[in-house]
């Protein structure tokens, strides 16, 4: 099994179940152009995450880690009209680059990118006594998975679903002695989500487009 393989599969599926879409191939294109780095979740991938927002009704949606707000139109465009994403960003080129797409792509009335470090701005939201969100889609720094989880269990509510990208990476997961702080950020999430009586979780692999990863997934019980 090869690289090539997994990303020829991964266009199949997206020939056959998602298709052409200029919205998102402009959002990619201005990511490119401005330099942005290629790790927004793969079309597939996006997929998954709007039906997971449909499947659990979702009409608020909170996203770590915008990059240039790939994934973010993916999720908002299951929203109803009266609904809110908002996305957190640490880096204002990122930001910029994503406040355009959203605007291109007829989104700005619903999601909004927040600048600042995820744990500031989390922890503002928190203080704020925003409204809980139904999805939450961590999606940033590695390392600060533990903290965001935190944070995500204080802004949700019992049946909001909350999704992690890059759980695998490789497989280096396995590993227990891994001194990669991304790895360790890992093994600290699932210790953390062990030790929460309040949620259900199951972790799974992925291969494709993006290589060999997975997710987390965490559903809050009460
Ligand atoms: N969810 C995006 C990809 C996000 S890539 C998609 O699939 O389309 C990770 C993003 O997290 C990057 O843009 C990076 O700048 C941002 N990031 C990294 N550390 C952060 C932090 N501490 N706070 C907020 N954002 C952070
Ligand atoms: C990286 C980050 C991501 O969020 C991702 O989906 C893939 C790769 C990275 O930092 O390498
Ligand atoms: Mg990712």
């Amino acid at each position: 099994m090869s690289q090539q393989q997994w990303t020829a599969v991964d266009d199949y599926f997206t020939g056959a179940l998602i298709g052409a879409d200029p919205v998102l191939a402009a959002a990619q294109e201005a990511a490119d152009k401005a330099g942005l780095p290629q790790i927004a979740v793969s079309p597939p991938q996006g997929k998954l995450l709007q039906l997971l927002a449909r499947t659990v009704g979702a009409r608020r949606i909170l996203e770590v880690g915008t990059l240039a707000g790939y994934s973010a139109i993916w999720m908002a465009r299951a929203l109803p009209d009266d609904g809110t994403l908002i996305s957190l960003e640490i880096d204002p080129v990122h930001a910029d680059v994503a406040r355009a797409n959203l605007r291109d792509a007829g989104l700005a009335g619903i999601a909004e990118v927040r600048l600042g470090r995820a744990a500031d701005t989390l922890r503002e939201l928190a203080e704020a006594g925003t409204d809980p969100f139904d999805l939450v889609f961590i999606d940033a720094d590695k390392p600060g998975n533990p903290v965001y989880f935190g944070w995500a269990l204080e802004l949700t509510r019992p049946g909001s679903l909350i999704v992690v990208d890059n759980v695998v990476r490789g497989g280096a997961v396995a590993d227990l002695a891994s001194t990669d702080p991304a790895v360790i950020g890992v093994h600290r999430l699932h210790e953390a989500i062990a030790a929460e009586p309040r949620v259900s979780a199951t972790s799974v692999q992925t291969v494709g487009s993006k290589g060999y990863d997975g997710f987390t997934l965490i559903r809050v019980n009460r």
